[in-house]
C-alpha cells in the first residue's frame, strides 16, 4: 500500500501535485477568471459583513494558518489572527458575531481544535472548518467545510495535508476578494493561473530529490540548527523545523530572520546549519544582509532561493537549492516541499522510524 515507497511520508510527498490538482478540482470557473465555493453556505452580503477572522489549529495546521492569516489579510484585507488551539480557548478571545473562525484539522478529531470550535459557536461566531476527513467532528460541527482532496495522510508527519490546507486557504482567500471586490477579475484571474503552474512546479522540485537527500545526511551529523525567514518565507521556516524535529529528532529553532540580532545570533557559532528560505523578492535585500551576518560568524548556510537568483544569493551562502518561480504569496506552496524532504531524508539518515515518530500519534484527541 505504500506503491513502492519505503515510506509512507515519501509517497505522501510525491503525492502532492495530485493533491494540489484534487482540492483545486471543481473549485475554479472554466474560464478561470473566479473561484467557485459551492460548499460556502455564507451569502455575500454575511461575506461583506465580516470585521475579523480567528485562524485556530494545532501543530503542523497551525503553521498552515500562518500563512492564511497573510493570504486572507493580502487578498481580503480583513484583519486576522492565527492561534494554537489550546492556547486560544483559555486567552478569552475576543469573538463576535462579525467575527469568521477558522478550524484547520487534517483529522477532523483533534480535541483542542474542536472544543476551540465550540467555544467559537458559543460566542456566535460562524465557522468555517478546512479539514480532509468527510463527516469529522470538525465537519460535522462547522457551519461551513472545505474538504481538503489531499485522500488519506498514514504518516505521523502532515505534508500533502498542510500543502492542501494552503491551496485551500488561495481559493477561499481569492472567493472572499472576489465577493467583497478587494480585487478584481484580472487579479484574481492571475493568481489562479500561477496557482494552476503548482502541481507542475512540485514535481520539478520533486525531480531534485537527490540533492536535498545530500543536504540531510550532512545535516543529520548535527545536534542543533537554525531556519530563517521574513514574512511568510518565516511561516515556511517553523514548518520544516517541525517537521524536522519531529521525526529526525534534531533541535531546530525558526527564527524570524530580522530577529536574529536580538538574541539568537549569540548561538551561531562555527559550522552550524542555518536553512534560510528567501522567496519574497520585496523582503530580499533584507534577507540576504541576515544570510551575510550569521555567515560572517561561521554558520553553514542553505538558502532556498527563487530560480533566478541564484548567482546573487550563491554569493553570500554555501548551498543553493532554486525553486521555480511563482507569485510571492504563492511560493509556500513550492518552498515548503524541499523541507519536507530535507527532514524526510535526516530522519532516515539517523535509522529513526519515519512514518511513526517516538511519542507522537497521528490523531490527538486528549487535551
Ligand atoms: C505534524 C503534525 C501535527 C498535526 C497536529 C494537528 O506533522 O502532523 O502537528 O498537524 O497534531 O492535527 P490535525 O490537523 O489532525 O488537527
Amino acid at each position: 500500500e505504500k506503491a513502492g515507497y519505503d515510506h509512507f511520508m515519501l509517497k505522501e510527498i510525491y503525492e502532492q501535485p495530485k493533491a494540489y490538482r484534487n482540492t483545486m478540482m471543481g473549485r475554479i470557473s472554466d474560464d478561470g477568471r473566479s473561484v467557485v465555493l459551492k460548499e460556502i453556505g455564507m451569502t455575500a452580503e454575511q461575506i461583506r459583513g465580516i470585521r475579523k477572522v480567528h485562524i485556530v489549529a494545532c501543530g503542523t495546521a497551525f503553521h498552515a494558518g500562518l500563512v492564511g492569516k497573510t493570504i486572507i489579510e493580502d487578498l481580503a484585507r480583513i484583519p486576522v489572527e492565527t492561534d494554537v488551539a489550546s492556547e486560544y480557548r483559555y486567552r478569552s478571545p475576543i469573538i463576535t458575531p462579525d467575527t469568521l473562525v477558522i478550524v484547520v484539522s487534517q483529522s477532523g478529531e483533534t480535541a483542542d481544535t474542536l472544543a476551540a470550535l465550540r467555544e467559537a459557536k458559543r460566542n456566535g461566531a460562524r465557522v468555517l472548518a478546512i479539514t480532509n476527513v468527510v463527516g469529522s467532528s470538525v465537519a460535522r460541527e462547522a457551519d461551513d467545510v472545505i474538504i481538503t482532496q489531499a485522500g488519506p495522510e498514514i504518516a505521523v508527519a502532515s505534508t500533502k495535508a498542510y500543502t492542501s490546507q494552503l491551496i485551500a486557504f488561495y481559493l477561499f482567500g481569492l472567493y472572499l476578494a472576489q465577493t467583497i471586490g478587494t480585487r478584481d477579475t484580472a487579479s484574481v484571474t492571475e493568481v489562479l493561473a500561477a496557482m494552476n503552474e503548482l502541481p507542475e512546479q512540485v514535481e520539478r522540485i520533486l525531480d531534485s530529490a537527490e540533492v536535498l537527500k545530500q543536504i540531510a545526511e550532512s545535516l543529520a551529523k548535527h545536534k542543533n540548527l537554525f531556519f530563517i525567514g521574513r514574512g511568510v518565507d518565516f511561516a515556511v521556516a517553523q514548518e520544516g523545523s517541525l517537521k524536522l524535529k519531529e521525526i529526525s529528532y534534531i533541535h531546530s529553532e525558526a527564527y524570524p530572520a530580522g530577529e536574529l540580532k536580538h538574541g539568537t545570533l549569540a548561538l551561531i557559532e562555527e559550522g552550524i546549519p542555518v536553512i534560510s528560505v528567501i522567496t519574497q523578492e520585496d523582503l530580499y535585500e533584507k534577507t540576504l544582509s541576515n544570510i551575510k551576518e550569521v555567515k560572517a560568524r561561521g554558520a553553514h548556510v542553505l538558502a532556498l532561493v527563487n530560480a533566478g537568483n541564484e548567482e546573487e544569493v550563491g554569493k553570500s551562502v554555501d548551498e543553493l537549492f532554486s525553486i521555480p518561480k511563482t507569485l510571492p504569496l504563492l511560493a509556500p506552496a513550492l518552498s515548503v516541499v524541499p523541507l519536507q524532504l530535507i527532514a524526510y531524508y535526516a530522519s532516515l539518515a539517523r535509522g529513526n522510524d519515519v512514518d511513526k515518530p517516538r511519542n507522537l500519534a497521528k490523531s490527538v484527541t486528549v487535551e
